[in-house]
């Protein structure tokens, strides 16, 4: 994974470069990433701030030869790549909010966006966006964000080498999909539970129905969380609100 790595100055988005490629044929594993781009966008609608040598913003494609209604997992499987991978390397402590933001102290340091693509009801490809914001200052953020976002940077006092910590995140991320394609995915629901902010905790989750409060109580084996509600109903639900590629 990372070969070929397609480096760009500056971009509009990563996802609409990798979207290109593998509309192109190309296969999995390539990774595009950028110094900065002029419309990274995040979950949601939402756009992404990705300013000039802040940070690692980067497409990763993917061709997994699964079922489209276990694409949610590959989701959370790059949650606790990152996740394990960013640990390791800074020594922070790195929790995973569902159902794939980063968090140190409850501020949010990395987002993934999954994009997918199908056809006939199959899976063409998966288009991997992760934004990690490494050494950005207080002064990169707008005011309105600065409570709810932070960098590792921020957060640790101390800058980081973007290219060491993309290789880490590489070789975490090539050792569990690995695991997760011969071995299913029981073993990522496992991880990605140990490093969870979120289970055991009264939450606002936003899903693709709406808005829902409850306590996250474990993942399901195809990737749903399970959820209390206030009411004592348990309900499952998934992140997906994974898109289409977008241009
Ligand atoms: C989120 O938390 O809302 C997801 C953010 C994903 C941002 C990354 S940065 C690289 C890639 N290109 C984009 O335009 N978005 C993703």
């Amino acid at each position: 994974f990372g070969l070929p790595l397609h480096y760009r100055d500056e971009i509009d988005s990563t996802q609409n470069a990798v979207r290109e490629l593998a509309e192109e044929g190309v296969a999995e594993g390539v990774v595009v990433i950028a110094d900065m781009q002029q419309a990274g966008r995040g979950r949601m609608g939402r756009s992404w701030l990705a300013p000039r040598g802040k940070g690692i913003w980067m497409s990763l494609l993917l061709r997994p030869l699964v079922p489209i209604h276990c694409a949610p997992q590959l989701t959370l499987l790059a949650a606790v790549a990152l996740c394990r991978s960013l640990r390791r390397e800074t020594g922070l402590d790195i929790g995973i909010k569902w159902p794939n933001d980063l968090l140190i102290n409850g501020k949010k340091i990395s987002g993934i966006l999954l994009e997918s693509a199908a056809e006939d009801e199959r899976l063409k490809y998966i288009i991997a966006g992760i934004g990690i914001s490494v050494n950005m200052s207080q002064s990169d953020y707008p005011e309105e964000l600065l409570e709810k976002a932070t960098s590792l940077r921020i957060a640790s006092g101390n800058s980081f080498n973007r290219a060491q910590l993309l290789t880490a995140f590489l070789l975490e991320w090539e050792t569990l999909y690995k695991l997760y394609l011969e071995t299913g995915f029981q073993s990522i629901a496992a991880l990605w539970e140990s490093l969870s902010v979120s289970l055991g905790k009264k939450m606002e989750l936003t899903t693709p129905q709406g808005k829902l409060i409850g306590v996250p109580i474990g993942l399901d084996g195809s990737g749903a969380i399970i959820v209390k509600r206030d009411d004592g109903e348990v309900v499952t639900l998934f992140s997906a609100e994974m898109g289409e590629p977008r241009q």
